[in-house]
């Protein structure tokens, strides 16, 4: 590359938010700006840009967004008057002109549909100063309601999932969009708003930038999307793409399991609505799949569930559980569980915490359920009162935390594979990584085990992590 054509070495600052799609887009904006010179750095004082990439799924999301921005402007103020401030992700595209308005030191907002167009706004601001903004799923050409404010609107068709860009970071973990938006459109859920709808990227375009992370000493891929088992089902829908019988989904994964030089493929996230049969049967051909998998399910009631529309029913569920605990009754599964849904019962909570016993998940992120605007389930009457969310929040946390330390326990005397993930920035010769079931290690080498896949003896445990020590 000629380096004079280049443009002048900038800093960048980001700081992610929210779901792995989230990662995976910070990863893809950090590749857009390298290659327009920037490198990263670990804080916003000697930032010529921050960049933030936001969440909407709970409340308070602007709100912590909006007073980021106010610290962000004391930074600027006291020492780096030179920062410029992008925001990103969900909250830009659900805000968009608002937040505008009521934060005056954002010079570039864009929405996910767009973040192939940073460098272009980040353009457009250096040469006239105007405040940027492009938000929206469809292709460029087409206006946005929000379109008002100055952008870098051209007559250029942008795709609308932008190209893989290989960053040659070399971490051992790498996380790839699949597919932006969702067409679930659960009750209690403002991603359909956020994201769009559902749009796969081509199969083809999805395995190149696997290989080429993994050439560039990436280890560990994870595939995202919102649901990630309905990948494709766009594509074939359009005719843009002819699948196996199994689907899209289950083409993409067995592919992308066998790739050489690949230890782990991870997927997130599976609704179960779409988690076929064949899809967990992938986990006994291919070593690579691990065995944990992330199977939100949300509620363990049949009416909630239906309330919520999640398409599948408790025994639909388990089901799943089932087919899965077949292949290797080790099978470690993890869960999203919301608590207070309108009009949730104290009886019907308590099939959550019978679902959370039968299931023995390895752990689960349980969220009060949170009115979000726009979305059906902020309208149904019955809300949940506060008190009762934080109670019911506060059981089903300390029941999960029983079952993750027991299971944590019972891996003492274990042998493991471990993939070794970093090496404490606290430490020297401390390392940790992930077992095949997920669950986290730290082991003591005096050789750099990072990247490797290690084989351990399990010698101690608690409530979050494992102690592994080298065969
Ligand atoms: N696509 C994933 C979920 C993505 S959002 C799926 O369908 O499983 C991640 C999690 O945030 C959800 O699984 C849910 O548990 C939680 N969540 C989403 N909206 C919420 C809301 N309004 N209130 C509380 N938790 C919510
Ligand atoms: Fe939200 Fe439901 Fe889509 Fe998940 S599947 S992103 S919870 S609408
Ligand atoms: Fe949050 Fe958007 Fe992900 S709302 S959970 S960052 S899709």
């Amino acid at each position: 590359m000629d380096i004079s054509v280049l443009p002048s070495p900038k800093k960048v600052y980001i700081e992610t938010w929210g779901c792995q799609m989230n990662v995976a887009d910070s990863e893809q904006m950090l590749g857009l700006l390298q290659a327009q010179n920037y490198s990263q750095t670990a804080t916003p004082e000697d930032a010529d840009l921050v960049l933030l990439n936001t969440c909407h799924i709970r409340e308070k999301a602007t709100h912590k967004v909006l007073s980021r921005l106010g610290r962000l402007r004391e930074i600027s103020l006291e020492h780096n008057p030179r920062m410029k401030i992008a925001v990103a992700g969900c909250v830009a595209q659900a805000e968009g002109k608002k937040l505008m308005e009521k934060a005056s030191n954002i010079d570039i907002l864009l929405g996910p549909g767009k973040i192939s167009e940073l460098p272009g706004l980040l353009a457009t601001h250096a040469l006239d100063g105007k405040r940027a903004m492009s938000l929206g799923f469809e292709s460029t050409a087409r206006k946005h309601d929000d379109h008002e404010l100055p952008s870098t609107r051209t007559d250029i068709e942008m795709p609308i999932v932008p190209n893989p860009t290989v960053t040659m970071k070399e971490e051992v973990t790498r996380f790839i969009n699949i597919a932006q938006g969702c067409d679930n459109f659960c009750t209690f859920c403002v991603v359909p708003f956020t994201r769009g709808r559902e749009i796969s990227r081509p199969l083809e375009s999805i395995v190149s930038e696997v290989k080429a992370l993994v050439a560039g000493g990436a280890k560990e891929i994870t595939l995202c999307g919102q649901n990630v088992n309905s990948y494709g089902d766009d594509l074939v829908r359009d005719g843009k793409h002819v699948a196996p019988p199994e689907g899209p989904f289950f083409e993409l994964l067995d592919r992308a399991a066998q790739l050489p030089g690949i230890e782990r493929l991870r997927f997130t996230t599976s609704n179960p609505h779409d988690f076929t049969r064949p899809l967990a049967e992938l986990f006994r051909k291919h070593a690579s799949l691990g065995r944990y998998i992330h199977l939100p399910v949300q509620a363990g009631n049949d009416e909630v569930l239906e309330r919520m529309k999640r398409k599948v029913t408790v025994a639909e569920y388990m089901e799943r559980v089932k087919w899965l605990r077949d292949i290797d009754p080790e099978m470690a599964i993890s869960t999203d569980l919301i608590v207070g849904f309108p009009g949730e019962t104290e009886e019907q909570f308590q099939g959550t915490l019978d679902l959370v016993e039968a299931v023995q998940y390895s752990f689960i992120y349980a969220f009060k359920y949170s009115p979000r605007k726009g979305t059906a389930a902020a309208r149904f009457r019955d809300q949940v009162p506060e008190d009762v969310m934080s109670e019911r929040l506060h059981r089903l946390q300390a029941l999960s935390n029983s079952l993750t330390t027991q299971q944590n326990l019972a891996e003492i005397g274990r042998r493991r594979q471990v993939l070794c993930h970093y090496e404490s920035r606290k430490e020297a010769g401390v390392f940790y990584g992930r077992t095949q079931q997920f669950r986290l290690v730290m082991i003591r080498s005096e050789r750099n085990i990072v990247g490797k896949m290690v084989e351990v003896d399990i010698v101690e445990a608690n409530k979050t992590a494992l102690v592994g020590v080298l065969v």
